[in-house]
């Protein structure tokens, strides 16, 4: 059987995906009884971290921890990733050594080439163009809060960026319709709205994709790596504010999700994160079950194999 990776959502099948799902929440209540289950005693996951990150590396780090195993950091200044060692001779040597291995970095090209020369799995922590893992706990927080979002509308407010993708990815994974609101010339790729035009339509404005959305979502305007764009952002995402006045255009219970940090003032209101229908602090916690639920899964995976 083909080593499996976790570099884009596709990389599953919808059946795949929704087993994860039912596992992280079982994974959920098991933590929240005390429970201890340590099925990965003396496994290593290695942690390539080339931007910064809060909720991905506690996550993943004690999500390794609870399961009896450990993680090492890996950042580009301390080792020889960072003077140029070509990638595919990292991951040779990488993975040789470890049992499993996430990356987060710039260019999506930089996962693909590791996974291929990878002896064990690697998870896509976030590129420029997907963040998998944040869907994974997005997924599982709307399932706990509102059962099933196949079918459902929802509303991808701001920037075509790597959280967008990722959302364009699940609507057709998980069946549900995307409306994406983004500004002109900060839309996601034409290609890749055309390839899924059957579950994603892009709308005019931030007012006609929340209508009727059962679930509102956005990000920052400028991610990891668009520092020096932020003031031209600022001015082009002014009409894209999530706010109390935008969620009162979608169902009443409709949900809202931020995967964090975000900025308050900027691509949501001031008290956004506090209104009665935000889930963001489920969200936040939940990447720690749905990836604890990944791990599983490409680990017991990476076994059949053996
Ligand atoms: N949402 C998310 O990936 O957060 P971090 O950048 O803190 O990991
Ligand atoms: N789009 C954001 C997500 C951060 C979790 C970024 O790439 O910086």
């Amino acid at each position: 059987m083909a080593l499996r990776h976790f570099l884009t959502l596709r990389d599953l099948s919808s059946l795949e995906l929704n087993r994860i799902l039912e596992r992280a929440h079982e994974l959920k209540r098991m933590q929240h009884d005390n429970t201890v289950y340590q099925p990965f005693v003396g496994k290593v996951l290695g942690m390539i971290f080339e931007k910064s990150s809060t909720r991905t590396r506690i996550s993943f780090e004690a999500g390794m921890c609870q399961f009896g195993g450990s993680a090492i950091f890996l950042s580009p200044r301390d080792t020889q990733l960072g003077r140029g060692e070509p990638i595919e001779d990292s991951a040779r040597v990488i993975s040789s050594m470890l049992d499993i291995v996430m990356i987060r970095t710039f260019g999506h090209d930089i996962v693909e080439r590791f996974a291929s020369y990878s002896t064990v799995p690697v998870i896509n922590a976030l590129t420029d163009d997907h963040h998998p893992c944040q869907l994974l706990a997005d997924m599982q927080t709307f399932q706990e809060h509102r059962g099933s979002i196949q079918g459902k509308t929802v509303a991808w407010i701001g920037d075509g960026n790597n959280m967008c993708n990722s959302y364009i990815e699940a609507a057709h994974m998980w069946g549900f319709k995307l409306k994406i609101a983004a500004p002109k010339g900060y839309e996601p790729e034409e290609k890749f709205l055309t390839e899924f035009a059957h579950c994603v339509e892009l709308v005019d404005s931030a007012e006609d994709a929340a209508v009727n959305a059962d679930l509102i979502v956005t990000d920052v305007w400028a991610s990891m790596g668009q520092e020096e764009e932020q003031k031209i952002r600022e001015k082009a995402f002014a009409n894209y504010q999530v706010n109390e006045k935008l969620m009162e255009l979608a169902h009443p219970d409709c949900l809202f999700m931020h995967c964090l940090p975000a900025h308050r003032g900027e691509e949501i209101s001031e008290n956004m994160l506090d209104h009665k229908n935000s889930v963001v602090w489920d969200e936040a916690e939940n990447r720690l079950h749905a990836q604890k639920a990944l791990m599983e899964f490409l680990l017991n995976e990476n076994l059949k194999k053996d």
